[in-house]
């Protein structure tokens, strides 16, 4: 398992993978496929997209801990930066067919509907994510920085989920499913972070000694 995990065709694969919905789209494109409302299909196949990406991207840590394959890691930036590419597309689907590329309409139409306010924010705080994404920016930074500022994608993932439950107009059952699986990925999150506290004291208690003893 751990030689196919590692391995750089595993990772190209995985890259073509993620890029099928992104080659579907446009292909139905192309060929004028979009169904009636087309500018309607491409929001919303990238906005779901974006929603999957995101909770696939918070997949990774639990699946490495539970799975016991810390390798999965070396996916995990791929994923996040996909999750990354599809709201660029999804937010460009709104900003040019639906306000005429005009950013002054554009601040006007966020400030005035709140589930455009609450996805132009999950869009916002994922900007930060994606540019701090290399192995540079994390030296940069320092590891505890940089975990602390992407800890924020559970934030773009919440909004993301109240922003598709807010304009859908009747059947949430989609959004609550979104919401269900984001809600358990923050739960595991925060149970292992409170294990980890519960067992800090410890070190606390031993580290001066060893300091005072040395
Ligand atoms: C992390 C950020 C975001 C996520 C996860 C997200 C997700 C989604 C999802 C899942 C849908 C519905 C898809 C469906 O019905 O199948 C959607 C629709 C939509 N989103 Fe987003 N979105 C995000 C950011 C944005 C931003 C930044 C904008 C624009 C400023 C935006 C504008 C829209 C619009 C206009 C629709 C279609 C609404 C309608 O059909 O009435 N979204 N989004």
């Amino acid at each position: 398992m751990r030689a196919l995990l590692i391995s750089k065709w595993t990772k190209v694969a995985i890259f073509v993978i993620c890029l099928i919905p992104f080659a579907g789209l446009l292909w139905r494109f192309i060929t004028g496929n979009l169904g009636i409302n087309p500018v309607e299909t491409l929001q919303h196949g990238t906005g779901d997209w974006t929603l999957r990406f995101l909770v696939f991207t918070l997949c990774i840590t639990p699946l490495r801990k539970l799975l016991k394959l810390p390798d999965l890691i070396r996916f995990r930036r791929m994923l996040g930066l996909f999750a990354f590419f599809y709201v660029c597309l999804h937010f460009l689907t709104y900003l040019g067919p639906d306000q005429s590329f005009d950013l002054a309409g554009m601040w006007k139409d966020v400030a005035k509907r709140p589930y455009i306010t609450v996805g132009f924010t999950a869009f916002v705080l994922l900007i930060p994510l994606a540019i701090t994404s290399t192995t540079g920016w994390i030296r940069r930074l320092g590891g505890k920085r940089w975990q602390m500022l992407h800890r924020s994608i559970y934030c773009a993932a919440v909004l993301g989920v109240i922003h598709y439950y807010w304009l859908v107009k009747s059947d949430v059952r989609e959004p609550v499913f979104y919401g269900a699986l984001v809600a358990i990925l923050l739960l595991w999150r925060l149970g292992s972070w409170f294990s980890r506290r519960k067992s800090q004291p410890s070190v606390r208690v031993t580290a001066p000694s060893v300091s005072i003893d040395g």
